[in-house]
């Protein structure tokens, strides 16, 4: 369990472990394109109730692997089971039921620009929900409040900034409340504040809701504050996984060397939003 020490935030502490059962269980995933093997062997838990967090240089195959545990793409070599559902076997009925549990915010926030952001938050509970039209228009506010968004339910998404358009796309992957919630990036090409208040909303969720949370990202400030545990993908191989404290402790010189990116990264972006740091 993360400990508070005091000089982080109080969405910090948690209110709750994480328990042991995983609701995500990778086996010896090796996804090959063509010639280039872009996963070779790899193996993974992720446990209820944790905010896991991959890490990973460009390309070395963070938003490949989550979409293997989405059930985007099929395994084809090695295993992954969600919920204790195969992904390579399921029913398409069946992955259908199992993703409606899922909330997915893509590495590209992937809205879609000729519906209103109001109409893009209702997709899923239009496709997935008999709600009734109103209802559902009352659920959107919510999620969009919860968000940190108002009055923006008319809007197109490119008028929106990059950052209220990330956490619209959040708000669209909430609106079924998820199980499981899968961020690809969330904060990559931000600016500074912006990326922190995506931590802080990250934190929040965390310590508000039995949420598990699957995030991919580069940023090693936001990585080393949101998570429970970590992973690090090298060479289409996992090369560390482990809590926050055992990360920063593993002798291997790589993970080391990743550790120590982020003791030299510039301190702005941490120091508005980590109340006492
Ligand atoms: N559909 C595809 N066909 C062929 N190659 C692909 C495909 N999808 C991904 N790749 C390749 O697989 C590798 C891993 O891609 P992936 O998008 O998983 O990396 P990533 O770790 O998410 O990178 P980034 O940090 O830049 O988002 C890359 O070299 C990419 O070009
Ligand atoms: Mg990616």
């Amino acid at each position: 369990m993360t400990e508070s020490t005091g000089s982080t935030t109080e969405l910090h502490e948690r209110p709750r472990e994480a328990s042991r059962d995983p609701v995500i269980s990778v086996r010896d995933l090796k996804v090959r394109y063509g010639e280039r093997t872009v996963l070779d062997g790899v193996s993974l838990d992720i446990y209820r109730g944790e905010t896991m967090v991959i890490l990973g240089g460009s390309g070395s195959g963070k938003t490949t692997l989550l979409r293997h545990m989405e059930g985007l793409q099929r395994p084809t070599e090695g295993r992954v089971t969600v919920k204790g559902v195969d992904l390579a076997t399921a029913s398409r009925t069946t992955l259908t039921a199992l993703r409606r549990s899922m909330g997915v915010s893509f590495q590209s926030a992937a809205m879609f620009n000729s519906m209103t952001v109001g109409d893009n938050v209702a997709l899923p509970l239009l496709e997935h929900s008999s709600l009734a039209e109103s209802t559902i228009r009352v659920m959107v506010r919510i999620k969009l409040q919860q968000v940190g968004l108002t009055h923006v339910e008319d809007l197109y998404p490119t008028q929106l900034s990059g950052g209220m358009r990330k956490r619209a796309s959040l708000a669209r992957a909430l609106a079924l409340d998820p199980e499981i919630l899968f961020f690809d990036e969330p904060s990559a090409g931000l600016d500074p504040v912006i990326a922190a208040g995506l931590d802080d909303l990250i934190l929040h969720l965390k310590s508000a809701y039995p949420i598990t949370i699957v995030v991919v990202t580069h940023e090693l400030t936001s990585a080393f504050l949101i998570a429970d545990r970590m992973c690090m993908i090298n060479e289409g191989k996992i090369l560390a996984v482990g809590t926050v404290d055992e990360i920063r402790r593993n002798p291997d010189p790589r993970v080391q060397q990743f550790v120590r990116r982020e003791a030299d990264e510039p301190s702005e972006a941490s120091s508005s939003y980590i109340v006492g740091a």
